[in-house]
């Protein structure tokens, strides 16, 4: 069974439809890599994987159920992360509160497996030494990680991530996508990732999705990233390039072709 079958999926926000026609399936255990320009439809198709968005028409089932239904083997992790940074949580309890959710209420005090299970995942993100830190001092990189580890403490089937990467410098770029490397290579749990930034994502997709309100392309990188499919998105000056046999993608500025087709 697919981890995410669409088959002419419209998504809708009152009368306006902001993704049309999608058609793609992803395997169980697949990283798929979200391209597109700025309002492409990337959010709205999270959201609506994740159940949050209800409003869509066409077929669209997460192993097999509807997305309200899935919504126990699903974690996501948004845009810019609403948490509020003026309470001043420590590391081990924004990652407990991940555990908490999925329960629907909300504790007081964390209770003890919660706390027992946020060590385990932040030491999977290489945070151990972090834990008892306030979360608000911790570095852009290090608060990424952190809230992987929330999204990973309730065991996801599907992992939604929406721009995991923004926001960050190079080097915390190259850490946060180190993470995500190891979540594919060790829990095999299957991810969905937007980014304006492929390039250090690249090793590990296996599926690329370029998206700008329609399906433009969906296939395998090396099906995806080519010229004529990145120029009819993101514009003449960008281009596909190829090192070592790896694929890069170079994009310039993404809001160059931005807003509706
Ligand atoms: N809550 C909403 N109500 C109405 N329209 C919305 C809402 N959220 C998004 N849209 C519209 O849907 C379209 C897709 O927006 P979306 O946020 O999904 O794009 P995106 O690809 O994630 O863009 P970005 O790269 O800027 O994050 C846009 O035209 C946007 O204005
Ligand atoms: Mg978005």
């Amino acid at each position: 069974m697919e981890a995410v079958l669409a088959e002419n999926v419209n998504i809708l926000y009152d009368s306006y439809r902001a993704v049309e026609g999608l058609n793609f399936k992803l395997e169980e255990g697949e990283t798929l890599l979200l391209l597109g320009p700025n309002g492409a439809g990337k959010t709205t198709l999270l959201k609506t994987i994740s159940g949050f968005h209800r409003s869509y028409e066409g077929k669209l089932l997460i192993f097999g159920k509807e997305p309200a239904e899935a919504k126990e083997l699903i974690s996501y992790v948004p845009q810019s992360h609403s948490l509020n940074e003026v309470v001043p949580l420590k590391a081990i309890e924004v990652v407990s509160v991940g555990a908490i959710y999925k329960e629907g209420f909300f504790h007081f005090r964390f209770p003890k497996n919660a706390i027992k299970k946020a060590k385990e995942a932040l030491n999977f993100v290489g945070l151990k030494h972090e834990a008892e830190k306030p979360f608000n001092k911790l570095s852009g990189g290090q608060k990424q990680r952190v809230l992987l580890a929330r999204a990973l403490i309730s065991n996801p089937k599907l992992l939604l991530l929406d721009e995991p990467l923004s926001a960050l410098d190079p080097s915390a770029r190259a850490e946060v996508a180190a993470v995500l490397g190891k979540i594919k290579r060790e829990k095999k749990i299957t991810m969905i990732i937007t980014t304006h930034d492929i390039n250090p994502l690249i090793e590990i997709g296996d599926k690329v999705m370029l998206l700008n309100k329609k399906l433009i392309a969906f296939g395998s990188p090396e099906e995806v990233l080519r010229d004529e499919i990145i120029k009819s998105v993101y514009g003449p000056l960008a281009r596909a390039i190829k090192v070592e046999s790896r694929l890069y993608c170079i994009t310039g500025d993404v809001h160059l072709m931005g807003g509706h087709l």
